[in-house]
C-alpha cells in the first residue's frame, strides 16, 4: 500500500454516492473502484468521476471480485444495514480497512463479530455519523463538557421526519424492498433515521441507563415501526426524552435540547435556537450558526458529511491513529435503539446492559 496514495472502494451506490463525492478531494488517497449490483448506479458513479483524479475508476458488481483488486486498501461499507457485518467482515478479513455506515448492523451479536474481527487483523475501522460534526453539536458538547449548564437533569431529542411509502416500497437491484424490514433494515422511524439523534444524545449526555419506551405503525406498509417515544434514564442521573417518526407531514426537524440547573440549549436542525448559557451571548450564538455553521467551518458540508469520514480513515491510516468513530463506539447507539423496541414489545423500562 502507498501511504501517499491510498486505494478507496465504495460497496453501495445510494448514500454510497456520498461517499464517492467525499473522495472527489481526498488527500493522500483516490476513488480506485465502486461496486453495486445495479448497473445504471454503477454508471452515475462513474459519470460523477469523470472529471476527476478518479476518472479510471474501476466497477464491480461482484464484491469479493473487488476485494481482489490490488489496488483496494479501504472500503466504504454502504449496502443495506442487515448486511453489513457481513460486508465489513469479508473486507477486513481480506486485509482492507472499512468505513462502515450507519448504524454499525442491526444485530448486536454481528456488530461484536466486527468488533473482534477488527482487532484480530489489525486493520482501521471507522463508522458513520455524520451528524457529530455539524457546527452547533460542536458548541453543545462544548458547554456540556466544561459544565457550563450545571447539572443537565432532562433533554429532548426528536425526529418529525417523513418518509414516503415509495421510499419505504424501493427494492435493492436483488428485487426486495428492504427499509422497514427486521431483518434488514432492524426496525423503522428510529433504527434508520433516528439513529443519528441517538448517538448524539448518548454521546452528549454520557451514556444511557434504560428505556421505557413505545412503538407504533402509524402511517405506512412496513412490518417495524415509523414512531417511537421513549423516557430514557442515563448514567448520570438525568431523564430525557427521545422520540423519532417518519409520518411527519409538517415541518421536518430534528430537535436537541439540554436543560440543566445554570441553563439550557436547543438545537433545530444544524442552527441553535435557544443558547442561554452563563457568560455566553445568546444572539451571537444564534448568528454564529444561522446558515448551520458554514462561516464558522469555511467548508462545512465537508466537515459535516462524509467527505469528512472518508478523508477521517485515510489519514488515521496514514499517520496509525484511531479513525474518529470505532465500531466498539458506534454499537452504543445501537443498543440504545434495540433497548428501545424491546422496552415497546414488552412493556417494561429496559436496561442497555440486557441488550446482546
Ligand atoms: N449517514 C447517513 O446519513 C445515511 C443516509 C442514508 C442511508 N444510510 C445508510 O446507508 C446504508 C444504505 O442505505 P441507502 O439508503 O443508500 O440504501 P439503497 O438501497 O439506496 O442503497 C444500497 C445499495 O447497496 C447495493 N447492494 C446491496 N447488496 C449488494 C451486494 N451484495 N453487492 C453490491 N451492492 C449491493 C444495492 O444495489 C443498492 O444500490 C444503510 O445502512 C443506511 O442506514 C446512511
Amino acid at each position: 500500500m502507498d501511504k501517499n496514495n491510498i486505494g478507496y472502494a465504495v460497496l453501495g451506490l445510494g448514500v454510497g454516492m456520498g461517499h464517492v463525492r467525499g473522495t472527489m478531494d481526498l488527500r493522500g488517497g483516490r476513488l480506485v473502484a465502486v461496486c453495486d449490483l445495479c448497473e445504471d448506479r454503477l454508471a452515475k458513479a462513474v459519470d460523477a468521476c469523470k472529471d476527476s483524479k478518479s476518472k479510471d475508476v474501476r466497477t464491480y458488481t461482484n464484491f469479493t471480485k473487488m476485494l481482489n483488486d490490488p489496488d483496494v486498501d479501504a472500503v466504504s461499507i454502504a449496502t443495506p444495514s442487515g448486511m453489513h457485518a457481513y460486508h465489513a467482515i469479508m473486507a477486513m478479513n481480506a486485509g482492507k480497512h472499512v468505513l462502515i455506515e450507519k448504524p454499525i448492523d442491526v444485530s448486536v451479536a454481528r456488530a461484536e463479530e466486527i468488533v473482534r474481527v477488527w482487532k484480530m487483523m489489525g486493520v482501521k475501522a471507522s463508522c458513520v455519523f455524520q451528524c457529530r460534526r455539524w457546527p452547533c453539536i460542536t458548541e453543545v458538547k462544548r458547554v456540556l463538557d466544561e459544565g457550563k449548564l450545571g447539572e443537565v437533569f432532562s433533554g429532548l431529542y426528536r425526529i418529525n421526519w417523513l418518509r414516503t411509502d415509495e421510499y419505504y416500497a424501493q427494492p435493492i437491484a436483488s428485487g426486495e424492498a428492504w427499509r422497514g424490514t427486521w431483518q434488514w433494515d432492524g426496525g423503522g422511524s428510529l433504527m434508520n433515521q433516528g439513529v443519528h439523534t441517538t448517538d448524539l444524545m448518548q454521546w452528549l449526555m454520557g451514556g444511557v441507563e434504560s428505556v421505557t419506551s413505545a412503538a407504533k405503525i402509524f402511517n405506512h406498509k412496513i412490518e417495524t415501526e415509523d414512531f417511537t417515544s421513549s423516557i430514557v434514564r442515563f448514567k448520570s442521573g438525568a431523564i430525557g426524552n427521545l422520540v423519532s417518526t417518519t409520518c411527519n407531514g409538517g415541518k421536518t426537524t430534528t430537535d436537541l435540547q439540554f436543560f440543566g440547573t445554570k441553563g439550557s440549549v436547543c438545537i433545530e436542525n444544524t442552527k441553535i435556537t435557544s443558547w442561554v448559557v452563563p457568560g455566553e451571548d445568546e444572539a451571537e450564538m444564534i448568528a454564529k450558526y444561522a446558515d448551520g455553521g458554514a462561516a464558522v467551518t469555511k467548508d462545512a458540508a465537508a466537515a459535516q458529511g462524509h467527505a469528512f469520514h472518508v478523508q477521517d480513515l485515510i489519514d488515521a491510516i496514514r499517520e496509525d491513529r484511531k479513525p474518529y468513530i470505532q465500531p466498539d463506539e458506534a454499537l452504543n447507539a445501537l443498543k440504545v435503539v434495540l433497548a428501545v423496541y424491546k422496552s415497546a414489545r414488552e412493556g417494561r423500562e429496559v436496561r442497555i446492559d440486557e441488550i446482546k
